[in-house]
Formats: structure tokens, sequence, C-alpha cells
């Protein structure tokens, strides 16, 4: 199969409605998208990620009408979450209704559903005239796409097309909360600031960093090839791998050491973490063409997107 990269949203219309894969942009990462109701295209989006058909997809809706498809109910406190941040980077589970393919959501009571705040992808589901579940438009384990590039480098003769609509704003995925149950919880940290939602909400999000009922939440995720090591120690790996290894750096701590190593990047000098969250799968993805020996990077601050990186760093490192 020839994919082909455009801005034209014609294409892209028109293989979903065929039941074909196509490769969309959002606000977060490029998603792998399907007509939301049809079991065979949503079976295609399983094997061309190889995922695991336990891991369940997100429905990205264009519409408030459209979300009353995927959901049985939708109680105040989540009317007010959606006034608030949709279009945007929060996906909510929710009771499923009844109609969404099993398939999509794993056999589970619930569903994923967000709105993405993408003009391109909006008008894409509105005109589309359903729903589209979207993975992140990457093989299963492996590094988010940030660029139409990094989706062609990785899927193509895969899909036939993938939708450009630039470099995405966010970089990390969406926050996905579990609304499903009261107190609410955090099952995936990302573009949404954990502290954002709980000053929203006026209570703390319930939070097992060690559960697996996601699969982004799997241990190892989101991984390069390239070994990722956390360390306070670079200069013993800098040693032991003869310089020919990446750094990462956050808010210039390991600056002195630039020189010393093959490749040395600065996800944000001045210390800006969403600067840093829109940088980090860039440089993973420029990382993995030089084959070095190992990526040496350490904690960003644990706080707002600090977070979400802090999460995807962990996972990449396992
Ligand atoms: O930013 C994003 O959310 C991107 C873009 C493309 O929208 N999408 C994305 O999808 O990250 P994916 O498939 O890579 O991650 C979806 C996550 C998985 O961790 C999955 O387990 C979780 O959503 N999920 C989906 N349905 C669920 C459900 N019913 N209950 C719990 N988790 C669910
Ligand atoms: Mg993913």
């Amino acid at each position: 199969m020839k994919t082909l990269i455009g801005t034209a949203l014609e294409p892209a219309l028109y293989w979903l409605k065929q039941g074909e894969v196509v490769a969309i942009p959002t606000e977060t990462v490029y998603g792998l998208a399907a007509h939301g109701f049809n079991e065979t295209a949503i079976a295609k989006v399983f094997a061309v990620k190889q995922r695991p058909r336990f891991n369940p997809l997100i429905y990205h809706v264009a519409t408030i009408e459209q979300l009353y498809q995927c959901v049985a109910a939708v109680s105040e406190d989540v009317k007010s979450l959606i006034n608030a941040f949709w279009p945007g980077p929060l996906t909510l589970v929710l009771p499923a209704k009844q109609t969404i393919p099993l398939i999509a959501r794993a056999g589970l009571p619930t569903v994923a559903v967000r709105m993405p705040k993408h003009p391109l992808t909006l008008e894409l589901i509105q005109r589309l005239e359903a729903p589209v579940v979207a993975p992140s438009a990457n093989p299963f384990g492996y590094l988010s796409p940030t660029t139409a590039q990094h989706v062609y480098k990785m899927l193509q003769g895969k899909i036939p097309y993938i939708l450009d609509g630039d470099t995405t704003h966010f970089g990390v995925e969406s926050t996905i909360i579990d609304c499903s149950q009261k107190p609410f919880r955090l099952l995936r940290p990302g573009a949404i600031e954990k502290e954002t939602l709980e000053r929203h909400l006026g209570y703390s999000l319930l939070w097992e960093t060690n559960q697996i009922k996601a699969p982004g939440m799997l241990k190892r995720h989101y991984a390069p090839h390239t070994p990722l090591i956390i360390t306070k120690e670079p200069e013993t790996f800098i040693q032991k791998y003869q310089g020919k290894v990446a750094i990462i750096d956050f808010h210039q701590r390991w600056h002195n050491l630039k020189d010393v190593v093959a490749y040395y990047k600065d996800l944000s000098p001045q210390g800006d973490l969403l600067q840093a969250a829109q940088n980090l799968f860039v440089t993973l993805h420029e990382i993995e063409t030089k084959k070095l020996q190992a990526i040496l990077t350490d904690w960003l601050p644990n706080h707002g997107l600090g977070i979400a990186i802090n999460d995807k760093l962990r996972r990449a490192a396992h």
C-alpha cells in the first residue's frame, strides 16, 4: 500500500468512509483513526499498531451529540469538566453505550472519550458524522509521533493516508481520568495538568502509579530502542560508553557535559515544562537515528507537565 501525506481533508474522509485507517493530527500526538462504528476498520487499527486486543481505544468526538453516541450517562461533574476542558487533551472514561463495539473498548463496560483541539481533525470528524477511534499512531510500545514525518517513518506502507496538521502542540498524550466511579481516578498523567483538574474538581484525584488499568500504564512503554538511563551521575556512563551517548538535558543542568558526548539536547534551557513536553518525542526520534549506546537523562521537576514527562521517562527506561 502506498502511503500519501497531505494537508487535504478529503482523502482522509474518503478512506475513513471506506473502512480504512488513516493518521490524523491532534493537539497531543498523531492518532491512527478508524470509523468508530465500523468493527472491521477498528480491527485494522489493532493490526497496524500490533496492539494487543486487551487495550481499549479512545473515541474522538467533534460535538456533544457525538459524545452521546458513545456514552450512556453524563453526570453534572462530568458536564462541568467538559465545559471547562473540551475541546482539549482530557480523556474521560465513562459508562459505554451498548452500541459501542466491544472490540474498541476491549470488552469493558466503559468507554474513553475526548474532543481533540485541532481544527482539521474536528472538521474531519464532523464531516464523517461519526466519532473515530484513535490510538497514538506508533507501533505498540514505541515512541509516540508528534509530526506527520514521524508517522511516515513508522507506518509507511501500512496506511493509505497521513493528514498533515503540523507539529502537535503539547507533544505528550491526553490526561485520562476514570469518571465511572467516585472519586475520579487519574489513569494516565498527560497534557492537562493534574493540579488543574484537582482545582476544578475541588478534590485530589486517586492515583495508583503501579496499577495496570490502562496500557499507557504498562511498565515498559513509549520506549526507544536505545537504552534510556535515568541517573544523577552522567559522568560514570559517559566514561563507560566512551562518550557514545546522548544527553537529554533540562534547564541547563548538564550544560558542562555538552562537548564530551555524541549528542546533546536541552529540552528547555529556560526550564519551561511545556517546551520540554513539545521536545521530548522529537528528541527521542532523532536520537534513534544516531545509533548510540545509551541515552542519559534525569527526572524533571515533578509537577504540572513534568508529571506526564516523568511518567514517560519511567516507562521508557524500564
Ligand atoms: O492524546 C491522546 O489521548 C492520543 C491522541 C491520538 O488522541 N491517543 C492515545 O491513545 O494516547 P492510546 O490508544 O495510545 O492510549 C489510550 C489509553 C490507553 O492507555 C487505554 O488503556 C486507555 O486509553 N483507555 C481506553 N479506554 C479505556 C477504558 N474504558 N478504561 C480505562 N482506560 C481506557
Ligand atoms: Mg499510545
